[in-house]
């Protein structure tokens, strides 16, 4: 009956949340489950992308910000803040402008895409941008939700984290259990810990037999997870996961020690090759970051570890076209002009 009507009113019952919240929604989650080909071919497994590219503002953020703006709006909240690397602010700007609260955005100088930039000031954010890095900005977020009247919707909000293990659910619901193995990007660790939750609680349910094992890829600049130091100065060509001190560390560890999985890093030259190769051979155009998971598949069988046989989700966390000035680097555009006459255009062609 109808469409799709959001991951609240999807999976309430399942949510610890206030239930009597109203929901603030734009319909997010419901994302497709792709297989790909491509990856399924090169592992012998049975490959699965979540492209969560597909939300509403083209990001996976939007099942925790539907969450996080509810209950911040429905305990009386009149603005809202977070710290972000652009996908967050995106997102929390549209549930603001959507509940009719005024949202505050913390973001690094310089160092969030056009694309992001442009949706924060379109859905009328307080852009600020901060001579820092995204964890400076973080801890700004934090202090200032504690001194101001201002709700914090980063991922340290219960409520976030919610949100986001709905991701979960969706994938055991279409696969009709768990995957054997679950690859994504991680920055500020927060979804990794959100699927976390959200496999636990279903194998809970009984409406999954088993737990996938967690993989998380960062990129080489930004791997704190990797090397179990924070990165005072994070560097990647990957801006979503430019983070050097994840704020949900511990709980990502726990996801990685239950699973029995890990944490690698992957270079921007990998990062941005993946990217390249999944729009060319599966159609999925996704920004840098969203690449991780698929250059760490990549890398791990170049160096011999085996999928054979197994099933892999691998989460593509936000759409390419959130960041072209990043695809189009180094690239030649093709610059074939003809008149208009459709011969020339067949010969220019190649047919
Ligand atoms: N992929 C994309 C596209 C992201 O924007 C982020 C995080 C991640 C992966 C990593 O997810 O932080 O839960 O481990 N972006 C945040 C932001 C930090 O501000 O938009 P994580």
């Amino acid at each position: 009956n109808g469409q799709w009507r959001g991951v609240i009113e999807e999976y309430r019952e399942l949510l610890d949340i206030p239930q009597d919240t109203p929901a603030v929604t734009l319909r997010e989650g419901g994302t497709p489950l792709v297989h790909s080909g491509w990856l399924s071919g090169l592992t012998g497994a049975e490959v699965w992308l979540k492209v969560e590219g597909n939300n509403p503002t083209g990001s996976f953020k939007d099942r925790g910000m539907t969450t996080a703006l509810s209950v911040a709006v429905h305990e009386g909240a009149k603005a809202v803040v977070c710290a972000s690397t652009g996908n967050t602010s995106a997102s929390m700007a549209a549930y603001a402008a959507k509940a009719g609260v005024t949202p505050i955005v913390l973001v690094p100088e310089g160092k969030i895409s056009a694309g992001k930039m442009a949706q924060a000031v379109l859905h009328g954010s307080q852009v600020i941008q901060v001579r820092g890095n995204f964890d400076d900005c973080l801890r700004m977020a934090r202090e200032m939700a504690w001194h101001y009247p201002v709700a914090l919707v980063n991922s340290v909000n219960p409520a976030r984290l919610e949100g986001q293990k709905t991701a979960a659910f969706e994938i055991v619901d279409f696969l009709g259990d768990a995957p054997d193995y679950h690859l994504l990007p991680v920055g500020n660790a927060g979804n990794i810990s959100a699927y976390w939750l959200g496999y636990t609680q279903y194998a809970g349910l009984g409406r999954a037999t088993k737990r996938p094992v967690m993989r998380g890829f960062q990129a080489e600049g930004a791997a704190p997870l990797v090397t179990g130091e924070p990165f005072p100065d994070p560097e990647t060509a990957a801006t979503a996961i430019r983070i050097g001190n994840p704020a949900s560390w511990k709980l990502a560890e726990a996801a990685r020690d239950e699973s029995g999985g890990r944490f690698a890093a992957v270079s921007d030259e990998q990062i941005l090759a993946a990217q390249k190769q999944l729009a060319a051979r599966d159609g999925v155009f996704v920004e840098p970051a969203s690449a991780a998971g698929i250059a760490g598949l990549l890398s791990e069988l170049a160096a011999g570890v085996s999928y054979r046989g197994a099933t892999v989700a691998i989460t593509v966390t936000g759409h390419g076209l959130k960041d072209i000035a990043t695809a189009l680097e180094g690239l030649e555009l093709p610059e074939v002009v003809v008149d208009a006459d459709v011969d020339a255009a067949a010969r220019a062609a190649g047919l």
